[in-house]
């Protein structure tokens, strides 16, 4: 049954939450409960989709809110925003902290993983004299933010290797290395949790007990603090925020939770609210911290406000459910991968160490050609933007074990 949200417009949060958990609910029962999800995506049957990382396919639940919103907003596009903008913000922001067990006034809103990374880096208090340790595995937007931060304020800046070589590696060797490389200028910890560039998942909780462990030796106002990307994580792994005892919290809800693309989140641990200043003027300033840290100006409102759908789409499946799921999938194509005579395999097999990302090579292919032959079987992959480049695939719940097989296929046949 369509429920129709104009009913519900003008009615508390609470109302709202209701409304939208009726259309979310999904009942798990055994046998082809996989498929059916898939029939809520109107993702091409034509192609085998492995490259879903990148962005999301909007599920029939998100897509119904979205043009709800819509249609709302051509009608009457002040009034609506008017009535119900601060209720429909609120909403999300109650959505986002129940499925990341955090409080809703911890939560900011944001466009995608990218801007998150921007006001965190930007706004953090690191000055002159401070320094900011980050690896050579973090993603482009890092590293970027990282150093502006630098030119602004002329902190140092150091990036370090957390492992040798990524088929061998384990956890105790990321945490002794990252542990060896705290000084005592080091004032924030700016890490990803599932690198892009191989796969690997850090051992994020491991890495929050070493800042715990660090912080015990030091004065308050020298406390050091821990930023994490998490949007691989995101939608993939069964976790709470808890978890990490990380300070910032930052993920795009348009990739592997499947939220409106052009939207993302931050979170702020409350020991760490009064450690940042907001970069950009928000509309939202009595909505607490969260409230604060969210830019201002007019958005796309019917993308934003949808993303409550995207958490209680992912929260009505199960968080435990979507990551066995996503482990046993990944499994599934790594052991292909790595059977294969002219494959390297670059992710670690351990899913303690790796998540929804698979990284190969191809003897004498480039990834960009791995990438174009694959396509030419109707196999959507990618190739990383890093150096170096490697060929990736990353199965999600949008998957089937038979799509897993149909892009292991398209590899074994790169030999002829
Ligand atoms: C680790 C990591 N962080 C951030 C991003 C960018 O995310 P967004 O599109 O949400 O800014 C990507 C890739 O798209 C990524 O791989």
């Amino acid at each position: 049954m369509l429920l129709n949200r104009k009913d519900f417009f003008r009615v508390s949060a609470l109302g709202l939450s209701m409304l939208s958990a009726c259309r979310t609910r999904r009942d798990f029962h055994a046998g082809d409960e996989w498929s059916r999800l898939r029939q809520d995506f109107d993702l091409s049957p034509d192609y085998t989709h492995l490259a879903c990382l990148l962005m999301a396919s909007h599920p029939r639940p998100v897509r119904e809110a979205i043009e709800e919103f819509r249609r709302e907003l051509d009608k009457n596009p002040a009034l609506f925003l008017e009535d119900n903008n601060q209720s429909l913000l609120m909403d999300v922001r109650h959505a986002a902290a129940d499925y990341l067990g955090a409080q809703p006034e911890e939560i900011a809103l944001t466009d995608s993983t990218t801007m998150g990374l921007g006001i965190v880096y930007n706004g953090v208090k690191i000055d002159r004299g401070d320094e900011i340790l980050t690896t050579e595995h973090d993603y482009y937007a890092t590293l970027e933010a990282v150093r502006f931060k630098s030119i602004r304020t002329g902190a140092r800046v150091r990036r370090i290797r957390l492992y040798e070589d990524v088929q061998s590696v384990c956890e105790e060797e990321i945490l002794t290395n990252l542990r060896k490389a705290i000084r005592p200028e080091t004032k924030l910890i700016a890490m990803t949790w599932v690198h892009s560039s191989t796969g690997l998942k850090i051992p994020a909780a491991g890495i929050g007990q070493i800042v715990t462990e660090v912080n015990a030796g030091r004065p308050e106002k020298r406390r050091l603090m821990l930023a994490v990307d998490g949007v691989h994580a995101l939608g993939v792994e069964d976790f709470t925020v808890g978890d990490l005892n990380c300070d910032f919290f930052m993920a795009g809800t348009h990739k592997w939770l499947f939220g409106p693309r052009g939207t993302g989140v931050v979170w702020g641990n409350p020991r760490s609210h009064s450690e940042i200043i907001a970069t950009i003027p928000t509309f939202t300033s009595r909505q607490g911290w969260g409230g604060w840290m969210t830019p201002g100006g007019f958005h796309s409102f019917e993308h934003r406000w949808a993303a409550a759908d995207a958490f209680r789409y992912h929260q009505g499946i199960g968080k435990t459910k979507v990551r066995d799921r996503i482990r046993a999938l990944n499994s599934q194509l790594k052991e292909g991968l790595r059977a294969m005579p002219h494959v390297r395999l670059y992710t670690p097999m351990d899913p303690q160490l790796s998540a929804g990302i698979v990284c190969f090579s191809v003897n004498g292919l480039s990834p960009a050609e791995v990438v174009a032959r694959l396509r030419e079987k109707r196999v959507i992959a990618s190739e990383t933007p890093y150096e170096p480049s490697l060929a990736r695939m990353t199965p999600g719940i949008i998957n089937s074990p038979e799509d897993v097989e149909k892009g292991q296929e398209a590899v074994r046949g790169l030999t002829t």
